[in-house]
């Protein structure tokens, strides 16, 4: 049977092999990963994509996004269209969001009203994580969501405000149930007891005046996150339940999940995002730091070093973009006031081009372990790893190509995201997607986005938390 296309001459990056090989693709599937597979293809009207020169890599899986999410009084710019459109541009093939339940819903009525967010337009394949907002009320739903392919949930241990907060019985209680049940547990952690106390003694004109933005540094110093993560991982220790740290920004942080490994604890997990590794607090400073207000906050160089190391030794599993976009004027509510910023920035369309270019460019991951942090873990963990993550027979068609050495000036101006700057604009990067196949279709071709609003799919997942 002929193939449909053929990559050819290109460098096969796995997260396990590098490999000068022809990819065929039949359908939706890989098909054959071999030598010489073009030569031999005849003349049956296969679509031959030269990818001579290039990384034939996997498509980016992105673990961590929040797509039209209501938030911070008002909703994330990039929905399931743009920010998919976005995501195929940057060479991400698959998106996991979180369906987080409002007011009195059930987590079914959350996945309900994320399905309808998403169906119809996604342009890449998506899949949720269930964020878990009141456990005695909805601990009983679990087994029915994990039936319906959504086997991890998310507590954050802040925004009371929001009506999304957990405590530590509320956590300790899932880590437990999720253990029975071959789930996994997401944690936002940071210290929400403290850092309310932190926020009030400088929530006032003087300090708004003297710091703008850059209270969020002097607020959530690292022991607030490194604390928190601490006390996760000992439920997770106590229970034996699975636990993955959302968003990890710190040093401190680092330090704890590295003494987890070294005790021998095999189910904790953290992931980082590409604003820790490329981004740090001097930003806060500027004329438009407040843009920057993310939670947690972006952190120092000496915490963007420590999540390197952390990556490379394998404390630090993932990389995700935790995308949350909001727009100049979203952001513009705070008038001075640094609690009142929209958190959150895009990212799906510059995570891998940034990693790719701090990483791997400047010698700090080798390219299989960018393809390892980027695509082939992210989707072992979430339980998408038969499909998604490794150009292998078999395997979805999602393939990002990447010249090595071409950079690219981000300019949100030229971008999909809806954002109307980006906290990467003006900077060279290399490892924007040449090409992206998504299940087997050119999404991306010449770095021009190319999809079809709809392709995307709804991905039911397996049990999480095995790498
Ligand atoms: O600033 C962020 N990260 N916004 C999204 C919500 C979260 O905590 O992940
Ligand atoms: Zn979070
Ligand atoms: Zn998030």
């Amino acid at each position: 049977m002929p193939y449909d296309t053929i990559i050819t001459g290109g460098t096969v990056v796995n997260a396990n092999k590098t490999d000068k090989a022809d990819v065929a693709i039949r359908g939706e599937k890989i098909a054959k990963v071999g030598r010489g597979l073009a030569k031999k293809a005849g003349n049956y009207g296969t679509r031959i994509i030269d990818a001579e020169g290039c990384y034939v890599i996997p498509g980016g899986v992105d673990v961590h996004v929040h797509l039209a999410l209501p938030f911070c009084g008002t909703v994330s710019s990039d929905d399931f269209n743009t920010g998919t459109r976005a995501a195929a541009r940057g060479g991400v093939t698959t998106v996991i969001d979180f369906a987080i339940p409002y007011g009195s819903d059930t987590l079914q009525q959350a996945v309900d009203n994320w399905h309808a967010k998403a169906d119809g337009i996604a342009c890449v394949d998506y899949a949720f994580h269930i964020a878990i907002t009141n456990w005695q009320k909805q601990k009983r739903e679990l087994p029915r969501m994990i039936k319906q392919g959504i086997p991890t949930f998310k507590q954050f241990m802040i925004y009371e405000a929001e009506g999304w907060q957990s405590d530590d019985a509320a956590m300790f209680q899932a880590l437990e149930a999720l253990r029975d049940l071959d789930g996994m547990l997401m944690v936002h952690a940071e210290s929400s007891r403290v850092l309310d106390e932190l926020i009030a003694r400088h929530h006032n004109k003087r300090e708004m005046k003297k710091h703008g933005a850059y209270l969020h540094t002097i607020t959530r110093p690292n022991f607030i996150e490194a604390e928190a993560i601490q006390r996760a991982v000992t439920w997770a220790e106590a229970t034996g339940g699975k636990l993955y740290i959302v968003h990890m920004s710190s040093a401190d942080g680092t330090d704890i999940i590295a003494h987890a490994h070294r005790r021998g604890l095999k189910n904790v997990f953290a992931e980082t995002c590409a604003q820790y590794l490329v981004l740090d607090d001097s930003l806060f400073k500027g004329k438009d730091g407040h843009l920057y207000a993310t939670c947690p906050q972006i952190k120092k160089p000496a915490d963007q070093a420590r999540l390197w190391k952390g990556l490379k030794a394998g404390t630090v599993c993932t990389i995700a973009t935790d995308t949350c976009t909001f727009t100049r004027k979203q952001k513009g509510v705070w008038k001075g006031d640094w609690t009142k910023i929209p958190m959150g920035m895009p990212g799906l369309e510059t995570m891998l081009p940034a990693v790719y270019t701090e990483g791997v460019l400047k010698k700090r991951l080798t390219m299989r372990q960018f393809v390892d942090k980027c695509c082939t873990t992210p989707a072992k963990i979430m339980g998408l790893g038969h499909r998604k993550g490794a150009i292998k027979r078999g395997r979805d068609a999602d393939i990002t190509i990447i010249h090595p050495t071409k950079r690219i000036k981000v300019d949100h101006r030229k971008m999909e995201t809806n954002a109307d700057w980006s906290p990467l604009q003006g900077r060279p990067l290399a490892g924007f997607a040449r090409t992206t196949l998504s299940r087997g279709k050119v999404v991306v071709d010449k770095y021009k986005f190319c999809g079809e609003k709809g392709w995307g799919e709804f991905l039911p997942r397996a049990a999480p938390g095995r790498i």
